[in-house]
């Protein structure tokens, strides 16, 4: 299985890195939810760093990746476009960074692969200063009681096996509505015609 996880990741990180089909199928939204940011930004799972080059210029980014071959691309990444950066090794559950330290929390197709959501919401809110903002693009579940859903359900050990990280038919939306931010604002859209049914999409922004 460890075999059929790397391959999967050597095409996840051609897909989802700066300019690729899921970066460009997604960067309308990336722009509306990124370039309204300000100060120090911390993004959860930066993966290739494809989100930088939506950022406005004069922020400051961190990002907090697990992954070390992601840690060393998103950097990279980061000196192309000329964002002052940093990436740290660590997991959204237990960011490494203080209370209430940073202006924005951003997350890109990461909420399905952390292994605790509740523990993760929970650390993005610690880390935002009051009136900070969480922007999030991720993909969900669908509505329960659909046949997608019933599809998803089924699909999701194995593909949660094939990539050794993503769920499926998780609820998102849901948790990140129940975490305690103030206001939240969510639009749901469609992830595409992919073979892997991993739609809808989520976009919003929800305030500290
Ligand atoms: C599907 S990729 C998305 C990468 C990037 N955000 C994007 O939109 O292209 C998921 C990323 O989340 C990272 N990741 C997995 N578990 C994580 C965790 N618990 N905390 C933070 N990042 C995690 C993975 O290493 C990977 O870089």
């Amino acid at each position: 299985m460890r075999v059929v996880q790397e391959a999967t990741w050597s095409a996840a990180r051609w897909a989802l890195g700066a300019g690729g089909p899921v970066d460009q199928y997604l960067a309308s939204r990336k722009r509306v939810i990124l370039s309204a940011l300000r100060g120090h930004i911390l993004e959860i799972g930066p993966g290739e760093g494809a989100s930088l080059r939506h950022l406005p210029p004069g922020v400051r980014w961190t990002g907090v990746e697990p992954d070390p071959v992601s840690r060393a691309s998103a950097l990279r990444e980061a000196r192309r476009v000329g964002i002052e950066a940093m990436v740290l090794d660590g997991r959204a559950e237990a960011l490494p960074v203080g209370d209430r330290s940073v202006d924005a929390v951003v997350s890109t197709l990461v909420l399905c692969s952390v292994d605790d959501l509740g523990e993760a919401l929970r650390e993005v809110r610690r880390v935002l200063r009051p009136g900070g903002r969480f922007v999030f693009i991720e993909h969900v579940g669908a509505p329960h009681g659909t046949r997608l859903r019933g599809f998803q359900e089924r699909l999701a050990p194995w593909w949660l096996g094939v990539t050794g990280e993503c769920r499926m038919a998780r609820d998102t939306e849901a948790a990140i509505r129940e975490a305690g931010f103030g206001q939240v604002e969510v639009e749901r859209f469609s992830m595409g015609p992919g073979v892997i049914p991993v739609s809808p999409g989520i976009c919003g922004v929800a305030m500290a």
